[in-house]
C-alpha cells in the first residue's frame, strides 16, 4: 500500500455553529456547535481516510488547544506524528447566519514557530520514506517561506511525489524552486504567482507554463462552483463542477487534494484522479460548515460525471 504522510504546519481546531442572525456589539447567541481537527493537511487525511485510504499526518501543535487538536485527532483515529511548539495553535470559528444563510469565517493567523522547532519535522519527513508526501495549507508565522520548496528538495532525493497546496510567498516560493508533482491553485492563488488578473485561458496557459518550465508535472487549477482545469506534458483536461445544492462549499479545496491524493496512491491515474477530485470537491460543498465531503457522495458524483464527460 503506497505511504501517504500528510502535512500540516498550521493546524486548527475548527469550531462551526449556526446563529439566528449576527450583529455587532449583540451577544451572538449560537447552537448546533461542531469542533473537528483542521487546518489544511489534517483536511486532506481525513478525507482520504474517509475514502477507505490510509494517511498518517505530521503536524506542529502547542499549548491547551494543541492538545485539544491531537484529542479530536484521536477521536477520528487519525495517526499523527506530533512536533511540539512553544506557541498556541489557532482556533478557527464559523459561524452560519441562519437568515440569510450566509457564513462568517473567523481564521487567526496562527502560532509563532522558531526553526529549531521546524527542524525535526523536516528530519522527520526526510526519513520517513512515502511514496506520497502532501502539504496544504498556510505556514505559521516565522517559519521560512521556503519550507515548503524545502520539501519538494526532500521529496526529489526521497522519489516521493509532492502534491502541494498553499498560497501566498510559501507557493510562490516552492513555484520559483520546483520539484512538485501536483500543484493545486485555485485561480485567486495562481493570479498571486502570476501578478495579474487571469480569465480561464490566461489560467490555462498559466498553469501549462508551469508544467512547461518543470516547476511541476501537473498543475490543477480550480475554478470554486466553475469547475477545475488539470495541466500536463499530455495537454489540458478542463471538466465543469458537478451540479449539487450548495451547502457550504468549506472544505471543497481539502476535499479536491484530499480525494486526489488517495486515488493516485490506489494507482489510478492523474486524469482519473482529477474527477475524483472534482467530485469531491462538490461532495464537500454538500456538507455543512466545515465538513469535509462523504464517501458515499463523492462515488454517487464520480459515476454520473463518467456516464456524462469525457
Ligand atoms: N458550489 C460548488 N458546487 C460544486 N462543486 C464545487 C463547488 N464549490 C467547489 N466545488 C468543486 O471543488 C473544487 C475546489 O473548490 P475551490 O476552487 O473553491 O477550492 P479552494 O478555493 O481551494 O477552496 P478552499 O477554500 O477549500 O481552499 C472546484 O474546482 C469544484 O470542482
Ligand atoms: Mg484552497
Amino acid at each position: 500500500m503506497a505511504r501517504i504522510l500528510s502535512i500540516v504546519f498550521n493546524p486548527s481546531v475548527d469550531i462551526s455553529c449556526d446563529a439566528e442572525s449576527v450583529q455587532h456589539t449583540m451577544k451572538v447567541r449560537t447552537h448546533n456547535l461542531k469542533q473537528y481537527p483542521g487546518g489544511g493537511g489534517t483536511n486532506v487525511a481525513r478525507v482520504v481516510a474517509e475514502l477507505g485510504g490510509h494517511a498518517e499526518l505530521l503536524y506542529l501543535s502547542g499549548g491547551a488547544v494543541g492538545s485539544m487538536f491531537e484529542k479530536l485527532l484521536a477521536a477520528g483515529s487519525l495517526a499523527g506524528h506530533r512536533f511540539p511548539i512553544a506557541d498556541e495553535t489557532r482556533i478557527s470559528l464559523a459561524v452560519r447566519e441562519e437568515q440569510t444563510r450566509r457564513e462568517y469565517r473567523f481564521v487567526p493567523e496562527g502560532p509563532v514557530v522558531t526553526t529549531a522547532e521546524l527542524q525535526p519535522a523536516l528530519d522527520f519527513i526526510a526519513d520517513y520514506g512515502a511514496d506520497y508526501i502532501v502539504a496544504s495549507g498556510s505556514l505559521p508565522r516565522n517559519a521560512p517561506a521556503d519550507t515548503y520548496a524545502r520539501i519538494a528538495a526532500i521529496a526529489s532525493r526521497t522519489g516521493a511525489r509532492y502534491i502541494l497546496d498553499t498560497s501566498r510567498q510559501a507557493l510562490k516560493s516552492a513555484v520559483e524552486k520546483g520539484g512538485i508533482f501536483l500543484l493545486k491553485p485555485n485561480v485567486g492563488e495562481l493570479e498571486s504567482i502570476e501578478g495579474t488578473k487571469l480569465d480561464e485561458e490566461g489560467a490555462t496557459r498559466a498553469a501549462l507554463a508551469i508544467v512547461r518550465r518543470g516547476a511541476a508535472e501537473h498543475v490543477v487549477v480550480t475554478f470554486g462552483r466553475e469547475g477545475a482545469l488539470l495541466a500536463g506534458s499530455g495537454g489540458v483536461l478542463r471538466v465543469p463542477a458537478r451540479h449539487v445544492e450548495t451547502v457550504s462549499a468549506v472544505g471543497a479545496g481539502d476535499s479536491f487534494v484530499g480525494a486526489m491524493t488517495w486515488s493516485l496512491a490506489e494507482g489510478h491515474s492523474i486524469e482519473e484522479a482529477f474527477r475524483f477530485g472534482v467530485a469531491a470537491g462538490a461532495a464537500a460543498a454538500m456538507t455543512p460548515g466545515s465538513e469535509l465531503c462523504r464517501r458515499a457522495d463523492v462515488f454517487a458524483l464520480y459515476e454520473a460525471g463518467s456516464r456524462t464527460i469525457n
